[in-house]
């Protein structure tokens, strides 16, 4: 059985004050409740460290970062190093986020390398993965979707590949409040399964975390939970209001 999860993506969202804000009410949501999957928030990276302190003493959440350099360390302006991040304390990290992919270029190749650094240094990456409106529309969603996890994950150990959270998050959903269908939700889900089990075997397929991403809210995330083959959820515009992301965790 796969571990529950649900992680929220801040995106480049909140200044400090209001970034300190969030979390502290998101602590105190969380404690209020027992939930029942693990909790991860991935706050813009200059924030790391503030949520992290918050968060210390409550347990009551991972942190995560939404980024990370394909590069070990050196000359690289502006990059963050995966050892930099586990230095930090941050447990996971968003990789191939189609907003990575569409504005910054980010390629399979690349993000293969991504997630070699943030294994090296036992973070545990979310790997995105989702089709264009227009390759579902054309039919081609699961070729698409077993591509970019082939070509960017397929080259790793079972061991290593333990270690990764996929997530489906079809383009068309993010942002557009066009939620997919718990249908269409289980039926990516059960393939992409399907996809890991052909490589490395029915065990770690099962044991596989694979979170849903799109438009997912406090009004749709109990239903998307109910399927089989979704172990949770990755949020991004619902994760800004305390209140809506703590409801979505209290979903399972
Ligand atoms: P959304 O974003 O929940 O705002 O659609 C999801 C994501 O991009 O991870």
């Amino acid at each position: 059985m796969a571990n529950k999860m649900v992680a929220g993506n801040w995106k480049m969202n909140k200044t400090f004050q209001e970034a300190e804000e969030l979390i502290s009410e998101l602590i105190e949501e969380l404690e209020k409740s027992e939930h029942k999957c693990e909790v991860v928030v991935c706050p813009p990276a200059l924030y790391l460290e503030m949520t992290s302190d918050y968060s210390s003493d409550s347990g009551v959440m991972k942190i995560g970062a939404q980024n990370v350099s394909e590069y070990e360390k050196g000359a690289y302006t502006g990059e963050i190093a995966a050892g930099m991040l586990a230095s930090m304390n941050v447990d996971y990290c968003i990789v191939g986020h189609s907003e990575r992919r569409k504005y910054f270029g980010e390629t399979n190749k690349q993000l293969a390398l991504k997630v070699e650094r943030l294994l090296e240094n036992a973070i545990r990456p979310i790997f995105c993965c989702g089709e264009l409106l227009e390759e579902r529309e054309a039919g081609n969603h699961f070729l698409v979707v077993e591509k970019q996890i082939e070509e960017a994950l397929f080259h790793f150990g079972s061991d290593e590949f333990m270690n990764i959270i996929i997530a489906y998050e079809p383009v068309w959903a993010i942002g557009t409040g066009k939620t997919a269908t718990p249908d269409q939700a289980q039926e990516m889900h059960a393939f992409i399964r399907r996809v890991i089990s052909n490589k490395y075997g029915n065990e770690v397929a099962e044991a596989t975390t694979i979170l849903y991403g799109g438009s997912c809210n406090a009004q749709n995330a109990k239903e998307l939970f109910s399927n089989p083959d979704v172990d949770g959820g990755l949020i991004g515009g619902a994760s800004l209001k305390a209140k809506d992301f703590a409801a979505i965790v209290n979903s399972f």
